[in-house]
Parts: structure tokens; sequence; C-alpha cells
């Protein structure tokens, strides 16, 4: 086993602990931590729901979802049985406020135990709605008056809109300080996320040609081949826009076109962030078609089968206006960035998954060579695959081989997953690691939140006040709606699509 500096002793209650989250993300994530020797010395996991579970029962069901959804599900789970000594369930009415006490208990059973006071984590793995009523009961409890060690964990969506989650923010803040909430954004865990920084701060190539004097426009596509995964009644209060752009995809343009961090300080990082969405012009409401376009999808086929049209879906309404796809057009006003297009979108059952980020370059301002030579010349470009691949590429201009001098566009790729093979940590153990070690650089602060509202809310607003008339407007397996295409192509550009690596 390797030796890694591990956290502080530390107690995890999971609310939502007989949920889906904690079944297919929290435990497999928190299992492979424990594998890989990144677990505290002293721990413990309670769940929290309202199911009735022996411990032996959870265990089993716990098991069962590491088996099916952990990195490792293909290996002998032969470690199990010693990492579930530290998992128990705790049966308990989440709306209850005189069951907290059970909470209370058990951190001072483990105080006794252990003979230090542990760092306290409650993750609130629940449905948003249910979020502000616990987060009131557990501010309520004594040990969250201890600011150094008591952490809440809020999963998105982080509010509705712009008003609701400022509410939400207002409300965590009367019971914890900013330093003990962790809003969590999975996409932030992703190592091909970390991996912009490393690309964009750690090399002296990249820096000085990262500004609207070299860079044409920038692309950030987020396609997911599936569809809804029994997520309607979700699905209808969110769509696309809020599901995808307002957080992960928000937050990905923000790790593009951040200035310089002075620090790794989680502060700084932010800061850098949040200036990001405070530069990112507004979209006037009367020009939202000019800059937005929304989908929805049709029945069709996906991969050879037949599939339901959105509005077939269970638990949709059959009239739905809910937009399972969204594209937009960013602008970023301020020295860097000015009159750089960032084009970005996202959807469900488009033809591939695919999240990739692709910096195009402009045009070389000379060229010497014959017109004949130059006739596959295409732009530089720098492409991150984020996921399923994970790579970083260089497209550039390279002398076909041979007595003639002919040009063709090449690559130069570093794939991330042959250097890290089977090791690479899932988002869910990076982010559950930092919860425990008290580093929030990876999180979103409130401020950053609130940003990332206000960026869409115009079109949010417009689109709620605006039947669309064309849904259902694009097919499975094709790549969005034709409006997509035209938003790009106003300008003279088309959306990169990448072939999967075989
Ligand atoms: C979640 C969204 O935040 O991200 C889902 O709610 C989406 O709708 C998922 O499918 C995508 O995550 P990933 O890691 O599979 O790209």
């Amino acid at each position: 086993m390797q030796t890694n500096k591990r956290p502080p002793a530390s107690l995890l209650f999971i609310f939502g602990g007989s949920g889906d989250l904690n079944y297919r993300k929290l435990t497999p994530a928190l299992y492979n931590l424990f594998l890989d020797n990144w677990m505290p010395e002293k721990f413990a996991i309670a769940g929290i729901g309202r199911s009735p579970y022996s411990n032996e029962a959870y265990h089993t069901h716990l098991l069962d979802g590491v088996s099916r959804f952990s990195r490792r599900k293909d290996q002998e789970n032969q470690h199990w049985s010693e990492f579930a000594e530290h998992v128990s369930y705790l049966q308990m009415d989440g709306d209850n406020a005189e069951a907290y006490h059970l909470i209370t208990d058990v951190v001072k059973q483990k105080e006794e135990e252990w003979g230090v006071h542990p760092n306290v984590i409650f993750y609130l793995a629940v449905a948003p709605q249910l979020v502000p009523s616990i987060a009131q009961k557990l501010g309520a409890l004594k040990i969250c008056s201890d600011k150094s060690s008591t952490r809440i964990v809020v999963e998105k969506p982080f509010g509705h809109d712009l008003k609701s989650a400022h509410e939400l923010n207002e409300l965590l803040a009367g019971m914890f300080t900013e330093e003990q909430i962790f809003r969590i954004d999975h996409y932030l865990g992703k190592e091909t996320v970390q991996n912009i920084l490393a690309l964009r701060f750690a090399n002296a190539l990249f820096e000085p040609l990262w500004n609207r004097h070299y860079i044409d426009h920038v692309q950030i596509t987020a396609a997911e081949s599936v569809g809804l995964e029994g997520r309607g009644g979700y699905f209808e209060r969110s769509g696309a826009l809020r599901d995808m752009v307002q957080n992960h995809i928000l937050q990905i343009l923000c790790m593009v076109a951040m200035e310089p961090p002075v620090s790794f300080d989680a502060n700084e990082i932010r800061n850098k962030k949040v200036d990001v969405l405070n530069a990112i012009r507004r979209i006037g409401k009367d020009q939202v078609h000019d800059y937005a376009v929304r989908g929805q999808y049709s029945k069709g086929w996906k991969k050879g089968q037949q599939v339901v049209g959105y509005r077939e879906e269970e638990g949709v309404n059959p009239k739905s206006t809910i937009d399972t796809f969204a594209a937009a057009k960013f602008y970023i006003d301020n020295w860097r960035w000015q009159g750089v297009p960032f084009y970005v979108r996202t959807g469900k059952y488009l033809n591939e998954k695919a999240t990739h980020i692709t910096l195009e370059f402009k045009q070389a301002p000379h060229y010497a060579f014959p017109a004949e030579a130059t006739e596959t010349w295409r732009s530089n470009r720098l492409t991150i695959s984020i996921q399923p691949n994970m790579d970083i590429s260089i497209r550039f201009q390279s002398k076909r081989p041979g007595q003639t001098m002919d040009l063709d566009p090449v690559d130069m790729t570093f794939d991330y997953d042959k250097v890290a093979g089977e090791h690479l940590p899932e988002a869910y153990e990076t982010l559950l690691l930092d919860v425990m070690e008290g580093d929030a650089t990876l999180f979103m602060r409130g401020d950053q939140v609130d940003a990332a509202w206000k960026v869409i809310m115009p079109i949010l607003e417009t689109w709620e006040n605006r039947t669309p008339v064309d849904f259902p407007n694009y097919a499975p397996d094709s790549w969005g709606p034709d409006e997509a295409d035209a938003l790009i192509g106003r300008d003279g550009h088309t959306w990169i699509n990448f072939p999967p690596h075989d």
C-alpha cells in the first residue's frame, strides 16, 4: 500500500444514505479511497435514511452498488468487510428535529472511542427541496458551532434560479461560515478538468498565446448519449441549461478563461473564477434568440434501438417545454478575451458522450507557400478532451512527406488515459478527500453560484416566457437542433465533433 498524508479523524453523516447517489457514487468513492489508503486512520460513516435497514442489510445493499458502479467493479472486493466495519445505518426522519440527538450521540460515542474530536461532515445527498429544512436542524446542533471541524456538503442543483440560490446561501450563512460549506460541482473533481490548470499555469508555452490576439474562438461541448435515465421528475423542473450549463459548463469556461492565480489558495482560485463570471456579457432579453438555442428530443432511434421522445418519458408532461439541449454564445468583456466568442452546448440523447474544449487559433498572418501547397490548410487548434477520451491534442501544419512542398494538418496528442491507466480517481474520490482535508479549492463559493445564475437568468426567463413552437426539434443520435448549427454558423464557424478512440 502507498504511504499517503491521510486526513484527520473524520465522521461522515450521509443524508440520503439509502439513496441513489450514495449507492452509485459516494460509497464506491469512499471504498476506493480506503483501498488506496487515503481514508483517515480513524473514520466512521453513518448513512441516514427513513427506510429500515439493519447494518448487515445496509452493507449488502452498498456492496451491490460498489460491484456495479465502482471503477474497480471487476476486481474482487476482498477488503470490503474491513471497510464495512466503519459503516453503519441510522434510521431517522430528517424532518423530525427531535431525532437529531441521534447524531450528537454518535459524535460523542466516537469522540470517546477515538480520544479525539473528529471532523464531523454532513453530506446532504437529498432532493434539493429537503436541503433547507435539514440544514436548519443541523445548524441548531451544538456541534455545528465548531467552525473548524464541522462541515456541510451540498449537492447540486444549488437553487432553482438566482433568487432561490441566493436565499439558500443566506440561510446557510445564518448557521455556517463559508469555510464550512462545500458546494459540490462534480466536474471540478474530474482529473482532466483539474489538468486544465496544470496545462495553463505550469507551462510557459501556452499562456502567451492564450488571449484574443491569437485565439479566434473557443468551443465547449458536454454531449451526453444517454437520455433521462428515469429522472423525468427532476428534469421537468430543471432542463439542460440549469442542469449542465449553469454549473458544469460555466465552471469549465472559468478554468479556460481565468487569469493566472497568484497561489493555489482556495479563495485565490475562486476569486479568479468569479472575475470571469462577472465579466461575461449579459445577454439582453431581446437578444436571447441570437445568443442561445434550446432543443428537445423527439422519438427515434438510438444506436439501433427505438426510443420514446422526451414528452413520452415517465414523469414528463406530454406538452413539456423543457429543454433537453442547450447551446449558447458568450463573450467575456475583459482585456484578455474581448471579442472572442465562447460557444457552449450540451444535450441528452446526442450522437456520442463527449466532453471537450477546443481553442481555435487565428490564421497565420501570411503564407509564403504556393496556393496549391496549402489546399488542406487548417488553423491551429488545441483540444482538451475531458471524457470519455482524456487527452490534449495540438493540430499544426506539417510538410507532406515527398519531393513536393505540400502541407497537411497533423495532430500531436498527449493521452492522459495511457499515463494514468486504471489508477485514475473518480471525481467524487477527489472531492470527498478534499472535504475531509478541509480544502475548498474545488468547491463552489456562494458568490460563484450567484454569479453563474446571473449569467443564465436572461436566457432562462426568456425561454420560460416564450413557448417553443418547434419542440421536439432534434432526433436522438443527432447533434441537436439545426438552429444550434445556425448559431455558430452565422459567425462562420462549425461545431467540432471528435470520433471516440477505439
Ligand atoms: C449531472 C446532471 O450533474 O451530470 C446529469 O444532473 C448529467 O443530468 C451528469 O447526466 C453528467 O455527468 P458526467 O460526469 O456523466 O458527465
